[in-house]
């Protein structure tokens, strides 16, 4: 991978590793422009799993690193209307969770931050229009980053962000998936 290479070829030690970059897309998956999904799987699921891969074990080899990974309210369940986003958002949030546990003990530790609706390009960038309900009370993007910051200093597995994504984690551990899905899919499409 080009990135972890650039850093061997010029003998930089990399300690933290934020994987951010990811996108979506809203649609039924029936009707979904191909291209794209696969796209969205690469960046938001490879790219992170590889780029995890590439700097992990080395910052095992020195006992000291931090990694953290972009996950979402979106993990919490499925999404009808954005079906791969959620799901490549719950691919992180367990791949993370996992691989904190696995390096336990060893000086690094892994974050997934699970932040709601934030006032980024993200909704353009999937979309979604300004329509979405999910977006009328966005997150401010600096208190999304501070949020993460915090929690990859402490070394905390699972982060969420804000009283929505707080709300969302307590609920969706209460209310069945059948429930889940269906408020997702008409919080996301109107
Ligand atoms: N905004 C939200 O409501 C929200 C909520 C929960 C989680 N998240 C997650 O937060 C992360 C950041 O998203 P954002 O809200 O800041 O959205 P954004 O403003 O659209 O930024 C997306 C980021 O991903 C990068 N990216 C997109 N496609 C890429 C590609 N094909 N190859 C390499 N990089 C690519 C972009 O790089 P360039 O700037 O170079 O294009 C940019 O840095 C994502 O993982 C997203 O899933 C966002």
């Amino acid at each position: 991978m080009g990135v972890f290479k650039f850093t061997q070829a010029h003998d930089l030690e990399v300690n933290v590793l934020i994987n951010n970059a990811g996108f979506g897309d809203s649609g039924k998956f029936a009707e979904c422009n191909w291209q794209k999904q696969y796209e969205m799987v690469q960046v938001d699921i490879t790219a992170l799993m590889q780029l995890t891969f590439c700097f992990l074990p080395g910052m095992i080899e020195r006992k000291h690193g931090k990694i953290l990974n972009l996950s979402s309210v979106a993990a919490f369940c499925a999404g009808p209307g954005m079906s791969v986003y959620y799901a490549s958002k719950a691919f992180v949030r367990s791949f993370s969770e996992a691989v904190a546990e696995e390096v336990k003990g060893s000086g690094v530790t892994v974050t997934a931050l699970c932040p709601g609706p934030t006032a980024t390009g993200f909704e353009v960038a999937a979309d979604m229009g300004n329509g979405s309900k999910m977006f009328k009370k966005a997150a401010k993007p600096e208190d999304v980053a501070k949020a993460g910051i915090r929690a990859l200093r402490l070394g905390k597995v699972l982060c969420y962000q804000g009283t929505f994504t707080k709300c969302m984690s307590f609920l969706s551990r209460l209310v069945p998936r059948s429930v889940t899905r269906k408020y997702a899919g008409k919080m996301d499409n109107t």
